[in-house]
């Protein structure tokens, strides 16, 4: 399982500076993420020690729909719907009891504060109890909390009466940890952003499949401090997607070069970014402002492997794939260097699984010894 295929290696220089146009919230929101890959949805919130505050802007004139899901999907979930007609905004705290319209709550529990429709769609912003006590609602926590939307460009006839289904493309799910940073900590005002992406990489058709391209930051030129890492897109396939990068020093030819960083890309290597799929959170994550994840040191960070794993089971031929991440780092060196440290159970040969177990445990031990040697000398 471990093993991993390599299909395509080329010395990519990343792409530096890129940046989306986003439209800007009302209100001071200190959190903010894209749900979908378009653009076309963006929530900005904002937690205090009751409540949690939304604003969302959504490209569309018809009905924007907002929940919360322990599965990432419709059912069970906690669900708002709201649009705008003739200037009156019409809003309600609703839940689903399967996957089809969300029937609205006894409780209302969820309160609109200000609806508008400008250039951009349409703008909501609704606030909710953390803990409302209706067994129809979900309380907000402090883990990664699945984000399901959608919207339509139409709006529903009536406000009970029945929603034009939003189809396929027009919903999603994103995971957000929505109370746990209740501070966004200050980050330099000289942060640049640089993109590490997968440029267009044609998946092949089968079942499981790792991609490997590897990275210059040589334009950097000397140590910076990661302060925030983003997966920059995320499309279906992807399981996996790791940044790593190793001792090398990086000189002679690519080829050599790549042919090395394969070889070293055993435990010797250093994850600098680490992504599951899109059903663990991705953000916002930033390091706290006293500690940065170096990058661009010249002598021993000169080549970056980005590894994406995707597991393609019906084989799907079209797929093309440009997600990878997005680097916000500073040339304003922190106090401390991150560090990150990998736990857990190297699958080989030797891991047997009985047959016919129905459930089965397996155990790591991380020695004292073992620990020692990647932690600080004090
Ligand atoms: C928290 O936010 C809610 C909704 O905006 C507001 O009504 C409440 O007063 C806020 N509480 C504090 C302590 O700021």
């Amino acid at each position: 399982m471990h093993s991993f295929l390599c299909l395509t290696l080329l010395f990519i220089p990343a792409v530096f500076g890129a940046a989306y146009e986003r439209p800007k919230p009302i209100l001071e929101f200190p959190f903010s993420e894209n749900l979908d890959d378009d653009g076309n949805y963006q929530l900005y919130w904002k937690p205090n020690k009751t409540h949690v505050t939304f604003e969302v802007h959504v490209k569309t004139r018809g009905y924007v729909g907002f929940g919360i899901s322990p599965n990432g999907k419709m059912y069970p979930a906690d669900i708002v719907v709201g649009w705008i007609k003739d200037g009156k905004t019409y809003f309600t705290d609703r839940h689903s009891k399967g996957h089809s319209e969300p029937v609205i709550d006894r409780s209302q529990d969820w309160t609109l504060l200000h609806g508008e429709e400008n250039e951009f769609g349409t703008i909501l912003r609704f606030t909710r109890k953390i803990e409302t006590c209706d067994d129809d609602d979900i309380t907000f926590s402090d883990e990664a909390m699945r984000i399901i939307y959608s919207y339509h460009p139409d709006d529903p006839e009536t406000e009970t009466g029945s929603m034009p289904w939003h189809g396929v493309k027009r919903h999603g799910t994103k995971s957000i940890y929505l109370m746990s940073a209740n501070s966004v900590p200050e980050i330099e005002d000289d942060v640049r952003t640089v993109d590490i992406l997968n440029g267009n990489y044609h998946i092949p058709p089968v079942k499981t499949v790792y991609h490997c391209r590897v990275f210059s930051l040589d334009a950097l030129g000397k140590k910076h401090h990661m302060v925030k890492p983003l997966l920059n897109q995320r499309m279906p396939l992807m399981s996996t997607i790791c940044l790593y990068t190793n001792v090398l020093q990086c000189t002679g030819n690519t080829w050599e070069l790549i042919t090395t960083a394969m070889k070293y890309k055993t435990p010797q290597n250093r994850v600098v970014i680490p992504f599951s799929d899109g059903k663990s959170a991705h953000g916002p994550f930033y390091f706290p402002k006293n500690i940065g994840m170096p990058i661009g040191e010249p002598d021993d960070d000169a080549v970056y492997i980005l590894e994406t794993h995707y597991d393609n089971p019906t084989e799907l031929t079209d797929m093309i794939d440009n997600s990878g991440m997005r680097i916000t780092y500073t040339p304003t060196l922190r106090q401390y260097d991150a560090g990150l440290l990998t736990i857990g159970m190297k699958v080989g040969s030797h891991h047997i699984i009985p047959p016919f177990e129905e459930d089965f445990i397996n155990e790591g031990f991380c020695t004292e010894d073992c620990l020692r040697q990647g932690g600080p000398s004090t």
